[in-house]
């Protein structure tokens, strides 16, 4: 698809992604949020948050966070997921499909271990999305694990690590004059990825 060069996109849609990635961290200070959408089976209704992406590691796209989270039970019962990503600078929207699986102990370890301190406490002690009665029960919390582990390395929590997005559909959407909008979808089909233009 000629169109696709004038847009300086990619045959490979991971390629442009970075592409695109990189060229709006450069611009904007939120490039690595994205929203995450994942399906409740038993509430019968879609979730979404923000995340932060944190980069690619065999052609899928990683993130961290609790595995007892809501979050983590909607994927447990369904993998399938979806990521969206808007810079505003960059006047550009990436939305991704794709199926979720953990990452091994030993990814997240490594991942855990590279964090600063006070975030490894803050992910040990939180049971993400339980309510707490007040800040100051949170922060007892928070001084309780600083002395348990004082002087020690934190340990890689049980209940937390990384997820790895295999995307099987990107769409790429820029923003055009008159709202003619360019939008280009990546599907997978038999191993290759299929490219059509959207209308806007
Ligand atoms: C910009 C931004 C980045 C965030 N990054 C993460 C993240 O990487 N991991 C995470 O668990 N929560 C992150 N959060 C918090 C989530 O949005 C969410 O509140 C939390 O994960 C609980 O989600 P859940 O109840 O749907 O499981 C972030 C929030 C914001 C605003």
């Amino acid at each position: 698809m000629d169109d696709l060069f004038s847009y300086t996109l990619n045959q490979n849609p991971l390629k442009s992604f970075l592409d695109w990635f990189e060229e709006a961290n450069k611009l904007e200070q939120n490039a690595p949020a994205m929203s995450v959408s994942t399906y409740d089976q038993d509430l019968n209704r879609p979730n979404i948050r923000y995340l932060l992406y944190k980069g690619i590691k065999e052609n899928k796209i990683l993130f961290y966070s609790n595995y007892l989270s809501p979050k983590a039970k909607d994927l447990n019962n369904n993998p399938e997921i979806a990521l969206g990503f808007y810079w505003h600078l960059s006047k550009k929207q990436v939305r991704i499909h794709g199926r979720v699986t953990k990452m091994t102990k030993e990814d997240s370890e490594s991942y855990f271990q590279s964090r600063d301190r006070d975030s490894q406490i803050a992910s040990y002690l939180s049971m993400q999305s339980e309510p707490i009665q007040d800040k100051n029960t949170l922060l007892l919390k928070f001084k309780t694990a600083e002395e348990l582990f004082a002087g020690k390395p934190i340990p890689l929590p049980l209940h937390w690590g990384g997820y790895l997005v295999e995307p099987y559909e990107y769409e790429f959407f820029l923003y055009g004059e008159n709202r003619l909008n360019d939008r280009f979808l990546y599907q997978l089909k038999n191993q290759n990825w299929e490219v059509s233009r959207l209308q806007p």
